[in-house]
């Protein structure tokens, strides 16, 4: 238990905590835009899968749930903690400030990160709760999403917030990956095309719903 506080309390101990809850939110997020181009297979496709989640795999979800709910609270915990310290070491900020890459790429995650953040709590408000869409019916995955993303304002948030998260994901895979020593010194560019490929990848897979959506393909 010591050893764990003492772990937790490093400024390394952090950043590894944040790394592996981050891979656990790529791994969400990469099986979450999987799942959701079902919809492009129909209604009926997309709400039996929505059903199978609610039913049968009940007791799966909630066990995802828990993890991923700890996950996203150490994640952010860290990263405010983490911040706060590197402020503590500049209480007197630079006269002239000439970002370098990691500052530019830290404060996209930081600030990425609470755009997210304001992005799930209105898509769960959205989507599982229905507190904000009008279309709302419980069970009927299909008929909620296209009430929400058939308004253009709703579509294009969503897609804004798929650019928060491709550059969040890169960013992220990039610094985690160095973090836990998977890709240290050199600036690999393989590593590199590898984090840009998993952005790219999940950030286009999850818009071209609400894209499709908009252009009337799924209706
Ligand atoms: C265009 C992008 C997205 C679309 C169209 C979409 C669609 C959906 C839909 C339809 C549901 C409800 C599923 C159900 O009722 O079973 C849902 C739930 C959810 N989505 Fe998304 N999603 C998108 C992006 C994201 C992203 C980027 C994240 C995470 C950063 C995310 C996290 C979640 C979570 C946590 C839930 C609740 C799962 C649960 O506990 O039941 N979604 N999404």
């Amino acid at each position: 238990m010591h050893r764990l506080a003492a772990f937790w309390e490093s400024s390394v101990g952090k950043k590894a905590v944040m790394a592996v809850t981050g891979i656990v939110g790529v791994l969400f997020v990469i099986g979450h835009m999987v799942g959701n181009l079902q919809v492009f297979q129909g209604a009926e496709r997309l709400n039996a899968y929505g059903h199978l989640l609610h039913g049968p795999l009940n007791e799966l979800i909630w066990g995802a749930r828990v993890v991923l709910l700890v996950a996203v609270v150490l994640h952010m915990v860290a990263a405010w903690q983490l911040t706060m310290r590197s402020r503590a070491a500049r209480p007197v900020p630079y006269a002239v400030r000439t970002p370098q890459v990691s500052t530019l790429a830290s404060r996209t995650l930081r600030w990425g990160g609470v755009l997210l953040l304001a992005f799930l709590v209105y898509h769960l408000l959205d989507l599982t709760i229905g507190a904000v869409n009008p279309a709302f019916e419980e069970g009927n995955v299909y008929g909620n999403l296209l009430g929400s993303l058939q308004r253009p304002l709703i579509a294009v948030f969503y897609i804004v917030a798929m650019g928060a998260l491709a550059l969040h994901l890169y960013h992220g895979a990039w610094s985690s990956l160095r973090t836990l020593g998977v890709a240290p010194e050199s600036p690999s560019p393989l590593k590199r095309r590898v984090a840009v490929a998993i952005a790219v990848i999940v950030a286009v897979g999850f818009a071209v719903v609400p894209v499709a959506v908009i252009l009337g393909i799924v209706r």
